[in-house]
């Protein structure tokens, strides 16, 4: 179950709730008061029971005029008073954070660390002040970067840099969810923030493990990559389909695909693995949707290229890859 609004890990989140509550609680009150009177004048002034002539023609009313006028200003800086100063404290990025980068796609999240680290989901000390620089590859649609446990969100936009930070003052696992809706897999383009302790943190981002809970590295470059770059969203290994094609004997299929709007029959050998990965939708497989594979050519090179497609062979059981045939 996803959950958060129910802890309080950052700095700033009790000043967020406390702006939240304040602006609820008045608005609470107003509705009670004008709906409450509303009510009553129904009730009492109601043509039943008083009659004609009986009630005071009432021109202005000096006071009262005032009082509906200073109240709900004074009430307005109130709410504006919280709000605005949780919001700068939101907005106002810390000069000496740890900064991560952060790359949402459909439909995944790949966060990659100062010294060159990439994992899928994302690993901060606690007590430190963590700055997330997001982005989306071009081409992409909208995504939000949500975490409910630090009230945290701000949108992921193709083209273009945002910014966030927060400072996380409890050690655990956090929710990360997109806020924006961005497609099939909207609902699963999920990921958690682990809060850890210095030392520990210390200890895992000195090692090549993808994860602290990890016993050892991932076996390959490629394993590396299929893991961090959100290729394990869509692809599975395991011959299922979730969104793109599975990994599994996937090497040399002969498959038909749609290119330049004409169909043909092909084989899925190196030269296809590559084109596939470096301009999607050059060829679209049939029976799968076209448009959705993100453009990662920004986000990988040459030989990360390369390591994929090894790890997309390797995944034809037992290793055994069979020859590609030229295609006819
Ligand atoms: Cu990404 Cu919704």
């Amino acid at each position: 179950m996803l959950e958060g609004f129910n802890q309080n890990v950052s700095t700033y989140a009790a000043d967020v709730d406390r702006a939240f509550w304040i602006t609820t609680g008045i608005s609470i009150a107003m509705f009670v008061l004008v709906a409450g009177l509303m009510a009553l004048f129904i009730v009492r002034y109601h043509h039943t029971k008083v009659q004609p002539g009986e009630i005071r023609n009432i021109r202005d009313h000096l006071g009262l005029e005032i009082a509906w006028t200073v109240i709900p200003t004074i009430l307005l800086f109130v709410i504006f008073y919280y709000g605005y100063t949780s919001f700068r404290d939101l907005r106002t990025m810390p000069k000496d954070a740890f900064t991560v980068d952060v790359l949402g796609k459909r439909w995944s999240w790949t966060f990659t660390y100062p010294n060159g680290k990439q994992t899928d989901e994302l690993y901060v000390p606690v007590g430190k002040n963590i700055k997330l620089i997001m982005g989306a590859p071009d081409g992409d649609v909208l995504h939000s970067f949500f975490v409910p446990a630090f009230r945290v969100k701000e949108d992921v936009v193709p083209g273009r840099k945002t910014h966030i930070w927060f400072n996380a003052t409890k050690p655990g696992r956090y929710d990360i969810e997109c806020a924006e809706y961005c497609g099939v897999r909207h609902a699963k383009m999920l990921s958690k923030v682990e809060v850890m302790k210095a030392a520990d943190f210390d200890t895992w981002y000195a090692s090549d493990k993808l994860s602290p809970h990890d016993t050892a590295a991932p076996k390959s470059k490629g394993e590396m990559l299929y893991k961090t770059l959100g290729c394990a969203s869509c692809h599975s290994l395991d011959g299922s389909i979730i969104v793109g094609p599975s990994f599994a004997g996937l090497f040399g299929k002969n498959v038909t695909v749609m290119t330049g709007g004409k169909t043909r029959r092909t084989v899925v050998d190196d030269a296809y693995l590559e084109r596939a990965i470096r301009e999607p939708g050059a060829d679209v497989a049939e029976g799968f949707p076209d448009g959705v594979m993100p453009d990662l050519s920004d986000q990988i090179d040459a030989e990360q290229l390369k390591a994929l497609v090894t790890f997309i062979k390797e995944q034809n059981g037992g290793g055994a890859v069979p020859e590609a045939a030229a295609p006819a």
